[in-house]
């Protein structure tokens, strides 16, 4: 049952779950000299490596290439119309994630981790059980354990998820032909990517979303210029709709919409976000704490309510995201190690959307800063003057700097940074150590950015807001 476990029962870290949170705590605390074994019930890499980020950027990278081909004439490159072999699509997608699983397993064997098959469950003694595919069942105990098992898609009701009609992003990954016609419902991340990506290899796509905004925490200026370019691309979105039901045809199904006519699709994509899994961790009678929603309690140092026993990744209720789940990681293994730990702040880590456009932030949207009681300065620039943008033929988006207005009217304080168009997930680097170094704009605005770059969109953002700018 074991892949190489041997005969070892005892271990300094148990980690349940080898998703980004489970692996990331695996190899940062083998990397520190503690003897780790790893439970995962299906394969090392989780959601994200196998469901998640990284197909779905792969995928988002296959939009972008049809699309440049496409529009490669106004480059004066000519070349015929391409079409999509959709196969091959799949296949190069499913390369890429068995070349960086292997390199993942590799690299967990040689930090001489040990790894588990199965399902570990948490007994009341503090113990793990794993339970193999092959029934057998193996006890072991830590000195520590992580419980690290992530999240699977929810879906509402009326939608069963039957993998052809209805569908979440674990099938969306598996689809063997281009839906023609398709519904994503929700607008969120997993919506939006999806969305970008199906209309650019030629689906007709609406977007329904409940809320009155699509990406609802991005800063309102940002989503507009999003829906410009979906509106542009043909994709629909209908905000503030409230779907029924829907009724399965001989292909297809029909959505029903509260206030609105139907909409026949091939296929309905439910990415309305995402449920913890800790019911498979066996919890009741071991002291660790659930909320309501199945999101396992935690402190700010992802203790819970069980001494030596931790949570992390999309078990608890921060961001769902893989890097929060290594921050978090990283969190715990420094406590184990006695070393200093600082809490993660979770109002600002990453956020990067990769869709086209693009969407990057961090921080506070000028509405959440206003909201929450600050005087803000604000800059917005567009890509238009940006000769990187205008070299790349992409000038879609913008940058948005919200900052601290002083009592003497100057610009203090980065309090977020969001933005949308060309590689702005890249560019969000800068703007990620401005925001969480608590830089002032006159602390950015002294640095140079390489001329030309897309980086100096956002340098003459944090310019502009000094009073005086460059190149706008
Ligand atoms: P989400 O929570 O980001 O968005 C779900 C959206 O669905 C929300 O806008 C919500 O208002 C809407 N919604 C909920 N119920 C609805 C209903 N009945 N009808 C219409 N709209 C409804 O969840 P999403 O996009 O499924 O992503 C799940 C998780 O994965 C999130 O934590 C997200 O951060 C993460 N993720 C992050 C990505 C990234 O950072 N690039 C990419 C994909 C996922």
């Amino acid at each position: 049952m074991s892949d190489d476990a041997g005969t070892k029962t005892h271990f300094d870290l148990i980690v349940i779950g080898g998703g980004p949170g489970g692996y990331g705590a695996a190899l940062y605390g083998s990397a520190a000299g503690l003897d780790v074994a790893v439970v995962e019930m299906d394969k090392v890499g989780g959601t994200c490596l196998h469901r998640g980020c990284i197909p779905a950027k792969e995928l988002l990278e296959t939009a972008h290439v049809f699309r440049t081909v496409g529009e490669a004439a106004r480059f004066g490159v000519e070349s015929s119309a391409p079409t999509l072999a959709f196969g091959t699509t799949m296949a190069r997608k499913a390369e890429v994630v068995g070349t960086l699983f292997k390199g993942l397993s590799g690299l967990l064997k040689s930090r001489k981790v040990t790894m588990f098959s199965g399902v570990g469950t948490l007994q009341a003694d503090r113990s793990v059980v794993v339970a193999g595919l092959d029934g057998e069942r193996t006890q072991i105990t830590g000195d520590a354990v992580i419980l690290a098992s992530g999240s699977a898609p929810r879906t509402i009701p009326g939608f069963y998820v039957d993998g052809t009609r209805v569908l979440t992003s674990d099938e969306v990954f598996e689809l063997e032909r281009l839906p023609a016609r398709v519904a994503v419902i929700g607008g969120g991340a997993i919506g939006c990517e999806f969305a970008s990506m199906l209309a650019d290899l030629g689906s007709e796509v609406t977007v329904l979303e409940a809320l009155p905004q699509i990406l609802p925490t991005v800063d309102k200026d940002v989503v507009q210029t999003v829906l410009r370019s979906f509106k542009g691309r043909g994709i629909t979105v209908q905000t503030g709709v409230q779907v029924t039901g829907h009724t399965p045809g001989s292909t297809g199904t029909t959505i029903h919409i509260d206030g609105a006519p139907d909409l026949p699709v091939d296929a309905v994509i439910v990415s309305v976000g995402r449920r913890p899994l800790s019911d498979t961790l066996g919890l009741d009678g071991t002291g660790v704490l659930v909320d309501e929603r199945g999101f396992v309690e935690v402190d700010e140092l992802c203790r819970t309510a069980v001494d030596g026993v931790w949570a992390i990744g999309d078990l608890i209720a921060t961001p769902g995201l893989a890097h929060v789940g290594y921050a978090e990681a990283i969190l715990v293994i420094k406590q184990l190690l006695g070393e200093p730990a600082i809490p993660v702040d979770y109002a600002k880590v990453a956020w990067c959307i990769y869709s086209r456009p693009e969407v990057a932030f961090v921080g506070l949207s000028e509405q959440a800063a206003r909201d929450a009681g600050h005087d803000v300065s604000v800059a917005k620039h567009r890509w238009g003057g940006n000769s990187r943008a205008l070299i790349i033929g992409d000038g879609e988006g913008m940058v948005k700097v919200i900052a601290e207005k002083r009592p003497d009217g100057s610009a203090g304080e980065l309090l977020g940074v969001h933005m949308s168009g060309p590689w702005v997930t890249e560019l969000l680097g800068q703007a990620y150590l401005s925001v969480n170094w608590e830089a002032t704009v006159d602390d950015i605005a002294h640095f140079v950015q390489p001329h030309p770059s897309l980086s100096e969109n956002f340098g003459e953002a944090v310019l502009a807001l000094t009073g005086r700018s460059l190149n706008s």
